[in-house]
């Protein structure tokens, strides 16, 4: 399966690629987690990329396509993959044509996960993520068992720091002009999945699976 997870800031693309990797055993590619991991350990990438993030806006496409490309080689890709976040621009998605063309293959489906843009700023600003794991939890929607712990580690949660309203506003405004064309992209080449993502977290993921299995 190689798979793309489309969807504005909000829509659940982190939460249904933790049940998908399971589902499908394929590697979750997370461009926003690759930033952030690269902006804690303080490397020139995370230097380059911190002051677009804190401000809700798109890292440059140059920067992002060579660590997706990077990525794509690494051996665990060889039979399938899961991007989160990426492509973002028509740029990155033509670019990553062109790397899966290089390599002979093509992509299985692109999941686009639909939710309206009023529910995204709680949803943002109420998550919380495991410092350990990863594992993403909501105060609300989908709380942990134990107040500021994660149910599956132990580990601490935290919230991120382009998660407060008004940069969500941003994000929300910048996936609205730059990312949200791709759907009409990917749906002109037979590729666009519709996944209504105002459901529960565990209807989500049934009909990721129905739409998958076909
Ligand atoms: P990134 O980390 O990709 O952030 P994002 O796209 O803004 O998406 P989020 O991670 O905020 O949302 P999500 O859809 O994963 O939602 P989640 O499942 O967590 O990117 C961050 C930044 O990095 C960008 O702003 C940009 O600067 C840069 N960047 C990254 N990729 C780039 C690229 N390709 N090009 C350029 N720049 C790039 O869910 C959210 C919350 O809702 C959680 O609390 C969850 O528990 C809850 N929830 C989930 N599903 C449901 C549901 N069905 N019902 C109720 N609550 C739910
Ligand atoms: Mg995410
Ligand atoms: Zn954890």
């Amino acid at each position: 399966m190689r798979l793309i997870l489309l969807g504005p800031p909000g829509a659940g693309k982190g939460t249904q690629a933790e049940f998908i990797v399971d589902q499908f055993q394929v590697p979750h590619i997370s461009t926003g987690d690759i930033f952030r991991k690269n902006i804690k350990e303080g490397t020139d990438l995370g230097l380059r990329a911190k002051s677009f993030i804190d401000q809700g806006a798109l890292v440059p496409d140059s920067l992002v396509v060579e660590i997706v490309e990077a990525r794509l080689q690494e051996a665990d890709c060889e039979n399938g993959f899961l991007l989160d976040g990426f492509p973002r621009t028509e740029y990155q998605a033509v670019e990553l044509d062109k790397v899966l063309e290089k390599s002979g293959v093509s992509l299985t489906a692109v999941i686009n996960i639909k939710v309206n843009p009023e529910l995204l700023v709680s949803r943002a600003v109420g998550r919380r993520i495991c410092r350990s794991c990863g594992a993403t939890y909501h105060v609300k929607n989908n709380p942990p068992l134990k107040d500021g712990v994660c149910d599956k580690c132990d580990g601490e949660l935290y919230q991120r720091s382009d998660d407060v309203e008004e940069t969500v506003a941003n994000r929300i405004n910048i996936y609205v002009n730059e990312t949200s064309p791709l759907i009409h992209y990917y749906e002109e080449r037979g590729k666009l999945v519709n996944i209504d993502g105002e459901q529960d977290i565990k209807v989500v993921s049934a009909d990721i699976v129905k739409a998958l299995r076909g």
